[in-house]
């Protein structure tokens, strides 16, 4: 049996029919799994991942296996293991090092474990994996293919990377992909991320003052989806392209300084750190919420918050209240770690079907080109479009939606720059 160390084995039954549930709902990983049982092209290679320990990740991982990869899995944060999942996964034969409510340490020890069989290829949700080897296991990397990275916050950690030649092997920007930006990052955590409010505090949204800090793609997704349940949205942002979009999209904007005295639900999804620090937590009103859905847990200053706080308790599972010096009450929700993952179960099975089809082609396309004798350039590299829109072909297909096809004419229109008024 593969070495695995999971919160509880026993939990695995449960696990496997969430891993069923999921499977139903991924049908563009169904068919790349139906496409390369037989080839196998992953044969021979070792993948070690580190990405959330979800339903969905184990349609990933077990398409990767039935491509013919071998694989060594870890969590990308301490809160968002499924643990019955993850006993699912080690049952199966899985090298998986997951569990839910880890520290720090343990964390790191998780992601030690999965470089213990040298792998070929990394693949990171927040850049963690792909971090450490560089830090500390730079025997590992002349090994090394290539990489693949899903989320903004790693991208842009391995950008600075690439910048300031700290990048030693080639990786392919999954979060870039149209069929994972637009879709995952706004409506996976615009509805996983509310879906976590009620979960931790089955609050009303409608009639609510629902700040959302940053307006970018994540962030537009959590607010449409508040707005859409009758909620007032305030946006708070630093750049004036998306404080402008904000705006015509039928939100207020303001700056945090204004929105702490006013909201009723904050949301953190800026990428950033202290974004609600002490000064915002003492302005705000009795029995406000407060959450991130950004990928590190720094955009809330717990710290700050620790220095003047009376008492706390956990109230709800998920949900801690503080009651802070000046005898008001206010609501931290998963510790400020990604509340969708945290106290939710991530972005629904449809929308990773088409993320976690971009990871296998990033992956695939590593190990293709390994095979042909040529290598990628050791930057941040994008897949091509047509294969956004061969994911996006078979989604729809699978929907039962069909396309209209260009005419001749019309290709030859569209070639044409000298057709004007
Ligand atoms: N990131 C956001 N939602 C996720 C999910 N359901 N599984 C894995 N990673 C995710």
């Amino acid at each position: 049996m593969a070495k695995f160390k999971v919160k509880d084995l026993k939990l695995a039954e449960q696990g496997k029919m969430k891993i069923e549930w999921a499977e139903s709902r991924m049908p563009v990983l169904a068919a790349l799994r139906a496409k390369y049982k037989k080839t196998k092209p992953f044969k021979g290679f070792k993948i070690a991942g580190c990405l959330h320990v979800t339903k969905e990740t184990a349609v990933l991982i077990k398409t990767f296996i039935d491509a013919g990869a071998e694989l060594s899995w870890s969590g990308c944060n301490p809160l968002s293991t499924q643990d019955d999942v993850a006993a699912s996964l080690a049952k199966d034969g899985v090298s998986i090092f997951a569990w839910h409510g880890m520290n720090t340490k343990e964390f790191y020890w998780c992601i030690d474990r999965t470089l213990d069989f040298k792998p070929h290829l990394t693949l990171d949700d927040g850049a963690d994996l792909i971090f450490t080897v560089h830090k500390k296991y730079t025997n590992l990397i002349p090994n090394i293919i290539g990489g693949t990275e899903e989320t903004t916050t790693g991208v842009h950690r391995l950008r600075k990377m690439a910048e300031k030649g700290a990048l030693k092997y080639p990786v392919f920007a999954v979060n870039d992909m149209i069929t994972k930006w637009d879709f995952d990052n706004v409506y996976g955590t615009g509805q996983s991320s509310i879906d976590g409010i009620l979960r931790a505090t089955s609050v009303l949204i409608a009639g609510k003052n629902f700040v959302v800090a940053g307006y970018g793609h994540c962030g537009s997704g959590v607010a449409n989806r508040a707005k859409g349940l009758g909620a007032n949205v305030i946006i708070t942002e630093v750049k004036p392209t998306s404080a402008l979009k904000g705006t015509l999209e039928g939100h207020e904007v303001m700056k945090m300084d204004e929105a702490a005295k006013v909201g009723d639900i904050f949301i953190t999804a800026t990428g950033v750190k202290d974004v609600i620090v002490g000064r915002h937590f003492l302005s705000m009103k009795d029995g406000a919420i407060i959450c991130n859905t950004g990928h590190y847990d720094c955009e809330i200053n717990l710290v700050e918050l620790e220095k003047i706080k009376k008492s706390k308790r956990t109230i709800r599972p998920n949900c801690e209240e503080y009651t802070l010096n000046n005898g008001k009450k206010i609501y931290i929700l998963a510790q400020g770690r990604l509340v969708n993952l945290s106290a939710a179960e991530g972005h629904p099975s449809e929308v990773m079907d088409m993320s976690f089809a971009n990871q296998f082609n990033a992956q695939l396309a590593l190990v293709n080109m390994y095979k042909s004798g040529k290598k990628y350039s050791v930057d941040v590299h994008k897949l091509p479009d047509e294969m956004d829109q061969e994911i996006a072909g078979v989604k729809l297909a699978t929907m039962g939606l069909k396309l209209d096809k260009l005419t001749k004419e019309q290709i030859m229109y569209n070639d044409d720059f000298s057709a004007g008024t």
